[in-house]
């Protein structure tokens, strides 16, 4: 298995091409499933997860073609046509791999009137149940039954029915879901405590270009109007702004200067917000970011993880690393998943002081981490242990890397560009 092996110290300077969003992309993908014509999507990143729903959605019966894309920095344009649903079926050995697939389960139902979708079962960072996507499902009429780990969803006769569903927590998965549910279904659907995460809302967009109507796209009210039909359409991406939130926090770390293009910054006010007050320097343009840093004595500032626009918990490990140097105390609570801190063993190779009890961690800033043999455990806990590499005297090795490879393209291509010392070991 591939590793990483990373000699710490070097400030980052230089330009970084941020990604389109892993996040959007996924469900953007699964929305190719509600229409019979082409749904082109650009600024897909090639990433591990992309290329897995590209699986699943072909296991469908799905066509994919790659187009030529305009340059090399816009990422991917792929066509996805399902023109022939051949297999409502989403098998265990495909929905294990990837949680998001599970997502399949609502434009299935809303187009085909039938799903058979895998439990996607708990993963490294909670149990992350589906209730909230079946009770919703029930709402605009479905039957649900379980059997064999197994969800089999029936839509009435005529097609799913509009009604009011109301989340008891913000979901986006949930969100997506029952989104790409109601827009095909008969009446007026109103999802109450939507996520409203820019990756929802990306979907939502994407969705009216193809002929949906919803209206509160950006608020926790959305409405959707079913229609019969949805048309294709060609989208791009939205940008990846945890991919932007993890580059900022390496370099916050480190020292240096970057420059992040193809971003957007309104995506990350909290984030942004916080850093400063670390006590970096952050300027903001249309579609750039540009951090100033030292690289040592950041000032500690709590946080607490919550939904957008909140601090977002997939840069809570990040954030995590980067308070392992900080110049006194930082607490940082995690409220969206119960176990999102499988990070802190790792980091404590490095020679990181931190305490956890229930959701808070609380990080005593130390002067130097020194390199160590580390572990990935999930996605971005693995960035995580990139960024205190980072900053580490000597070398680090990471191994289980196939967790980076599902969340970040040409990580070491993008970092070495800026002066890190990151190699693959195959
Ligand atoms: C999405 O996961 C993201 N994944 C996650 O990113 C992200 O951390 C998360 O949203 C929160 O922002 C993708 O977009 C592919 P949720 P999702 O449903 O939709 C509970 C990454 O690293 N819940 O918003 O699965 C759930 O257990 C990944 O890129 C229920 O209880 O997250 C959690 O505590 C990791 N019942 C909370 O809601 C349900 O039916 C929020 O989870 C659904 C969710």
């Amino acid at each position: 298995m591939d590793k990483i092996r990373i000699i710490g110290g070097n400030p980052l300077n230089g330009e970084i091409i941020i990604s389109g969003a892993k996040n959007a992309a996924l469900p953007l993908m699964i929305a190719s499933l509600l229409s019979e014509e082409n749904l082109i999507l650009e600024n897909i990143p090639s990433l591990a997860d992309v290329r897995q729903l590209k699986l699943i959605l072909q296991n469908h019966g799905c066509e994919i073609e790659e187009l030529a894309s305009k340059d090399n920095n816009s990422g991917m344009k792929i066509s996805f046509n399902n023109r022939n649903i051949n297999n409502i079926c989403a098998p265990y050995e495909l929905v294990a791999k990837m949680r998001a697939s599970f997502w399949v389960i609502g434009p299935l139902l809303a187009r085909m009137g039938e799903a058979r979708v895998s439990l996607p079962g708990g993963c490294a960072i909670g149990t992350r149940p589906v209730d909230f996507f079946l009770d919703g499902l029930r709402q605009l009429g479905a039957q649900i039954e379980i059997r064999d780990g197994y969800v089999l969803a029936k839509a009435p006769k005529g097609g799913l029915i509009g009604n009011r569903v109301r989340f008891p927590k913000i979901s986006v998965g949930a969100t997506h879901t029952i989104m790409m549910a109601a827009v095909l279904a008969n009446g007026t659907t109103i999802i109450e405590n939507a996520a409203k995460e820019p990756e929802v809302a990306d979907l939502a967009n994407c969705l009216v270009k193809m002929g949906a109507k919803i209206s509160g796209i950006n608020t926790h009210i959305l409405t959707i109007e079913g229609v019969d039909k949805l048309s294709g359409t060609t989208h791009k991406t939205l940008p990846d702004r945890i991919e932007s939130g993890t580059y900022l926090m390496a370099a916050a770390m480190s020292g240096g200067e970057i420059l992040l293009k193809n971003t957007n910054s309104k995506y990350l006010e909290t984030p942004i917000n916080i850093l400063r007050q670390n006590g970096v320097q952050i300027s903001e343009e249309k579609d750039t970011i540009r951090i100033k840093a030292n690289g040592a004595g950041l000032r500690p500032i709590d946080i607490e993880t919550e939904e957008f626009p909140g601090f977002p918990t997939d840069l809570q490990a990040q954030y995590m690393a980067l308070m392992t140097r900080s110049a006194g105390i930082a607490k940082i609570k995690e409220t969206i998943f119960e176990n999102r801190f499988m990070h802190v063993a790792e980091l404590a190779r490095f020679g990181a002081n931190i305490k956890v009890k229930g959701q808070v961690a609380t990080v005593y800033g130390v002067p130097i981490l020194h390199g160590a043999q580390v572990m990935a455990t999930d996605l971005r806990a693995s960035v995580s242990l990139v960024i205190a590499a980072l900053a580490a005297r000597g070398e680090t090795i990471i191994s289980r890397i196939y967790h980076l490879d599902r969340g970040f393209e040409r990580l070491e291509e993008k970092l070495t560009n800026c002066g890190a010392q990151v190699e693959r070991i195959k």
